[in-house]
């Protein structure tokens, strides 16, 4: 399963990436609005933090002018995936995109038929939006079991990137289900490494190894 990390915090990506397990990048225009920075130029410095696919959304809701915001993200840098939302226009902007060799991800997907659609569109990446289902009482976790059970029976290429993630049980259900990718707030894959058990265990091996006076240096 890859991880992307769902925020414009550079400071956060660079940490992160440091790991060297983050996969790739997920933004939007709220959490671009929080940084209080340029768009184009967050995006930029993301690309260059992060190999992997960087994700930027358009803010046009026609086709025509969402194309030409798509292209001219597209241009920053061959790691974009452009952002669209799952609307007629979205995925007409879409199918124009991936017909170019943009990576398209599909955002804001809450239903099994959307991301038919987008799969069909030619999208990279699926968004369904768990967090924000679970929020009016629906299970956003069967919508991540419909849509890898309808790609799978078509051999889809479009990746399931689980989006909306609220905390580490998201992220391990999803894994079970197979889902390609989880884009996960910053604080979420940093509780992902943590165990309160591995806490204990690493203070007590210290403790002990203290007491022979070594070191391994
Ligand atoms: C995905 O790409 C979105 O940016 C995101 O996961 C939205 O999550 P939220 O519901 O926490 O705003």
């Amino acid at each position: 399963m890859k991880f992307f990390i769902d925020t414009a915090n550079l400071d956060d990506i660079r940490d992160l990436a440091a790991t060297g397990l983050l996969d790739g990048v997920t933004t939007n225009p709220s959490l671009v609005a929080k940084t209080g920075r340029g768009f184009l130029e967050v995006v930029e410095e993301i690309t260059r933090i992060v190999d992997g696919p960087v994700s930027a959304e358009c803010v046009a809701t026609d086709h025509e002018t969402m194309l030409k915001e798509g292209e001219k993200l597209a241009a920053i840098a061959p790691n974009i995936a452009v952002k669209v939302p799952l609307t007629v226009d979205g995925l007409r902007t879409c199918k124009a995109l991936s017909t170019q060799g943009v990576m398209v991800n599909v955002t804001l997907c809450f239903s099994p038929a959307q991301a038919l659609l987008a799969a069909k569109a030619g999208a990279a990446f699926i968004s369904p939006f768990v967090g924000r289902l679970d929020d009016i009482g629906q299970d956003g976790m069967a919508l991540i079991a419909e849509i890898c059970q309808i790609y799978a029976n078509y051999d889809f290429d479009t990746e399931v990137l689980v989006a909306s993630v609220r905390g580490p049980q998201h992220v391990i259900t999803a894994a079970k289900l197979g889902a390609d990718v989880a884009t996960v707030p910053p604080n979420v894959l940093r509780q992902l490494f943590n165990h309160p058990l591995t806490d204990k265990g690493l203070a007590a091996f210290l403790a002990d190894w203290d007491k022979t006076g070594q070191s391994i240096l």
